[in-house]
């Protein structure tokens, strides 16, 4: 089976040499996903600092912080290379708004997700279209969902490989990788928040909660996540 081939060319290979090997293997046809949160900038650091061939994207839901849009602003300025956005569809998002209000995801886990799937999943499909490896900066620490899962799997609700290049990185890796490399990064992180996504969705956390209790933090913990990364 692939993976399990891929896993094996892998192995061994410092996460440069990692990512090198993936451009090379799946040219034009690999992505990587930031949300320029800590860890995605370090992965955007890492194939813009090697010029390494992956498409950078961004689901910019229309709901994210101002701090989030500085983050994009910098890194573009630092790099100079592309960082390709996908929006959602106007239509939809309108007739969403104009039936609901504009924070109709308050109200129930149904409106939520209709309203991550017109802002963030419908835009994933379009940005993974054609594609073959996505690339995204989750590591293994994030949430006990995320324990289980490996550094590279099988997606197939996107039909594609997913492979996550800091997986086995703990937090004070991704702080020392940063602060070693003057990396440009979301202040919102020195203000208790580990984990950003659209503003009214995300509050700061509480020392010793857990890493995404201040994402959608109505609702139960089996509910949240988007659908991004559907297990
Ligand atoms: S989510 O499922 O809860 O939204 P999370 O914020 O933990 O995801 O981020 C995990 C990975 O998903 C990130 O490393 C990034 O690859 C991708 N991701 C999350 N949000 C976005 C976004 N708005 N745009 C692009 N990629 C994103
Ligand atoms: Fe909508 Fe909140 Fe999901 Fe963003 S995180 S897409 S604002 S429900």
């Amino acid at each position: 089976m692939e993976l399990t081939q891929l896993k094996e060319e892998l192995k061994g290979l410092g996460v440069v040499h990692q990512l090198q090997h993936l451009a090379e293997k799946f040219k034009g046809k690999i992505v990587f996903s930031t949300s320029f949160g800590w860890e995605d900038q370090v992965v955007t650091h890492l194939i813009f600092s090697h010029h390494i061939p992956i498409k950078v994207f961004t689901l910019e839901t229309g709901r994210l912080f101002p701090e989030t849009y500085y983050v994009w602003n910098r890194t573009l300025e630092v790099y100079q290379q592309p960082i390709h956005a996908y929006y959602p569809q106007t239509e939809a998002v309108q007739q969403m708004v104009n039936a609901k209000g504009p924070n109709s995801f308050y109200e129930s886990v149904e409106n939520r997700k209709e309203c991550c799937y017109i802002r963030k999943i419908e835009p994933l499909k379009r940005a993974l279209a054609n594609n073959e490896m996505w690339i995204t900066g989750i590591r293994a620490e994030q949430s006990a969902n995320r324990d289980d899962m490996e550094n590279i799997e099988w997606d197939e609700g996107n039909r594609l490989i997913k492979f996550h290049p800091i997986f086995d990185w703990s937090l004070q890796e991704v702080r020392d990788y940063i602060k070693k490399n003057n990396i440009v990064y979301n202040t919102l992180h020195d203000k208790g928040f580990p984990s950003i996504g659209c503003a009214p969705c995300t509050r700061a956390v509480q020392p010793g909660e857990d890493f995404r209790a201040g994402r959608w933090w109505w609702e139960d913990l089996s509910k949240k996540e988007c659908g991004l990364h559907a297990g």
